[in-house]
């Protein structure tokens, strides 16, 4: 049996995920991916991961870095986003940021940002598994609702009330924030 990579990459799409620029020292000066395979893994310790394909041009610098910086991206910054997917666009040159106080800047108007340690490195077939060790973060009240990748386009959250029976709010509008 063939195995259909280009169909499954698809059935992978119809879960909708976030989206995280992750940051860390390059060779001379900070870089950053776009990334949706960020996920939390362990609340004590604070550990949480992402997946980067080893065959990247970023691998060796964030697989080699002592650290990395998580942002969570919001609905604005669909453009950053786009840039840091791009092949060989590391650079952060000309990207608003935010400094952070252990290492990596975070993109500015960040809805969360993770400062981790790089706890280890698992190769899984052609990617690998960082893991990292949460040492700060902070959560930006306001920052607006999130950028959401499904079915490999942006999106947001639909708008509307909660389910019955749920306890929550809608978050695609600002005002409430
Ligand atoms: C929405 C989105 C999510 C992505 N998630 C990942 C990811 O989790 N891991 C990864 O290695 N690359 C991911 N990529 C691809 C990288 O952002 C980037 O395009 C790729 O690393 C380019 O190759 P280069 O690093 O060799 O320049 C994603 C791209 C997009 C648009």
């Amino acid at each position: 049996m063939t195995f259909d990579s280009r169909a499954f990459r698809t059935a992978l799409g119809c879960f909708p995920t976030g989206i995280a620029v992750m940051t860390a020292a390059g060779p001379e000066s900070h870089i950053g991916i776009t990334v949706n395979s960020f996920t939390s893994v362990s609340l004590d310790p604070p550990l949480v991961l992402w997946c980067i394909d080893r065959r990247s041009r970023r691998y060796s610098a964030f697989a080699e870095a002592s650290g990395f910086t998580v942002s969570i991206l919001g609905s604005g910054h669909k453009a950053v986003s786009s840039r840091l997917a791009g092949a060989g666009e590391h650079s952060l040159d000309g990207i608003d940021l935010t400094p952070t106080e252990l290492g990596p800047p975070a993109l500015a108007d960040s809805l969360a940002v993770f400062e981790c340690a790089l706890e280890s490195v698992q190769e899984a077939g052609d990617h690998a598994i960082l893991i990292g060790r949460v040492l700060r973060f902070a959560r930006h009240d306001g920052a607006g609702a999130p950028l959401v990748y499904f079915q490999g386009r942006y999106g947001a959250l639909a708008q509307g009330e909660p389910p019955e029976g749920t306890p929550g709010r809608r978050i695609t509008d600002e005002s409430e924030n």
